[in-house]
């Protein structure tokens, strides 16, 4: 059997056709036009593609967009004044610090200072506790709504199955969980939050996925030994390894043994070009979404 490719680079045009037209709705109904800025520190190529990558996502869409880049040395409280000048500017809706950040700041520090109105990455701890509970207004951060909305729009159902998750990161895992546990049409999972913490009885849990979404960032870790046959696999890693047969001597490989898990699962996405590019599409959806809420 070989697995259905889960095109994730299709299922994203799709979203930012539609936030663009979100968009230009919002700036004919009411003079406004959605606005990002993106906080850059420090010269990580990774980092840098990503902003790239994001702007030229939000420029296409319709979205008016800043970058603003600064040295790895500043400092803690001088970021923290940057957040705060966004903060206050009124024309400015979505505001993403790109993480991680150098070793001596904070990060929580950091995220703590964002207006969690402009938080359209959906990490500072007032959205985090709204997503927890299901209530009031909040941002859920952009790479586990857009699993959600991936699975969604490829009609896998999501409904009382097993979803086996691995990692329990802040921006992935702990908020996925949050999400897929959540009672509405799009998600009513059942939910297991597995880790690394499970050792070498990590198989015993990942073997009763229906669903199995990988993101502990650890390169092709999910072997084919480790998923139930038939079982649909989410790819959630970006890993960079070195690859001597490519030009640049390194290769982008995802937390999945790609070649063999395909062999067993039933749908995969590819890694890049499955979840990828839903975190910029949802990104824009959520800013589209934080300038309505401004009126
Ligand atoms: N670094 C890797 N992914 C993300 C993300 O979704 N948001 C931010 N701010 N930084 C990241």
């Amino acid at each position: 059997m070989s697995a259905t490719i889960i095109d994730g680079k299709r299922i994203a045009a799709e979203v930012r056709a539609e936030a663009r037209e979100k968009c230009l709705a919002l700036l004919n109904e009411t003079g406004v036009q959605a606005r990002i800025v993106f906080v850059l520190v420090g010269e990580s190529a990774a980092s840098q593609v990503y902003v790239r990558n994001k702007g030229i996502a939000a420029e296409e869409a319709g979205f008016s967009h800043e970058t603003l880049r600064f040295p790895a040395t500043i400092s803690e409280e001088e970021l923290i004044d940057v957040v705060r000048s966004v903060n206050a500017d009124n024309k400015t809706h979505g505001l993403l610090v790109q993480l991680p950040l150098p070793k001596h700041i904070r990060e929580a520090r950091i995220i703590e200072a964002i207006d969690p109105a402009k938080d359209i990455d959906g990490l500072h701890p007032v959205n985090a506790g709204h997503l927890a509970t299901a209530t009031g207004h909040y941002f859920a951060p952009c790479t586990p709504s857009g699993v959600v909305e991936m699975l969604y729009r490829e009609k896998i159902e999501v409904q009382g199955k097993h979803v086996v998750i691995v990692g329990r990161s802040n921006l992935v895992g702990k908020p996925l969980a949050m999400l897929l546990v959540q009672k509405t049409p799009k998600t009513n999972a059942i939910v297991t939050l597995a880790h690394t913490g499970a050792g070498i009885r990590l198989k015993e849990f990942t073997l009763h996925a229906d669903i199995l979404v990988a993101a502990m960032g650890a390169p092709r870790a999910i072997t084919a030994d480790m998923v139930k046959p038939g079982a649909v696999v989410i790819d959630v890693g970006m890993n960079r390894i070195a690859d001597t047969s490519t030009k640049s001597g390194t290769k982008l490989v995802g937390d999945v043994d790609y070649e063999l898990v395909s062999e067993v699962a039933s749908a995969i996405t590819p890694v890049p070009g499955g979840v990828g590019p839903m975190t910029i599409a949802m990104l824009l959806m959520n800013t589209v979404e934080a300038a309505r809420r401004s009126l």
